[in-house]
């Protein structure tokens, strides 16, 4: 696997060490993406304003290596949440970080929570 995409490894809520106090929620566009900086990593933060939640994967999309995954759409495909790479619509599960498009690459996807006006990202 490349190196890079070895450092990003989904993290289940219930595996969650600390939480990571990234910004304040006003700091995320509604129905968009922001990149947060966990521990030198780069965490793609989205603010899915139109569902009322919030989802973070890696900001890296493994088609090319390219960091640009927070600027990428949101949207639904039969009621899963996903994110759209801005650069050639390869698409992704918010929720599992699985390939929509059927190749076989994934993404490592984060749990957030909001405590305060804050957002958090779960990690190891
Ligand atoms: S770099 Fe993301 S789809 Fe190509």
């Amino acid at each position: 696997m490349n190196s890079i995409l070895e450092q990003y490894k989904t993290v289940p809520e219930s595996e969650v060490k600390t939480w990571f106090k990234a910004a304040p929620v006003s700091k995320f566009p509604e129905n968009g993406g922001a990149c947060v900086k966990v521990n030198d990593k780069q965490i793609a933060v989205f603010n899915f304003t139109a569902e009322g939640k919030w989802y973070a994967s890696q900001n890296v999309c493994p088609h090319k290596m390219e960091m640009v995954l927070s600027r990428g759409m949101i949207g639904e495909d039969c009621g899963t949440p996903k994110i759209a790479c801005p650069l050639h619509k390869k698409t992704f599960s918010l929720e599992t970080g699985e390939n929509l498009n059927g190749e076989d690459y994934s993404i490592a996807i984060f749990p957030v929570k909001i405590e305060e006006g804050f957002v958090y990202i779960g990690t190891h």
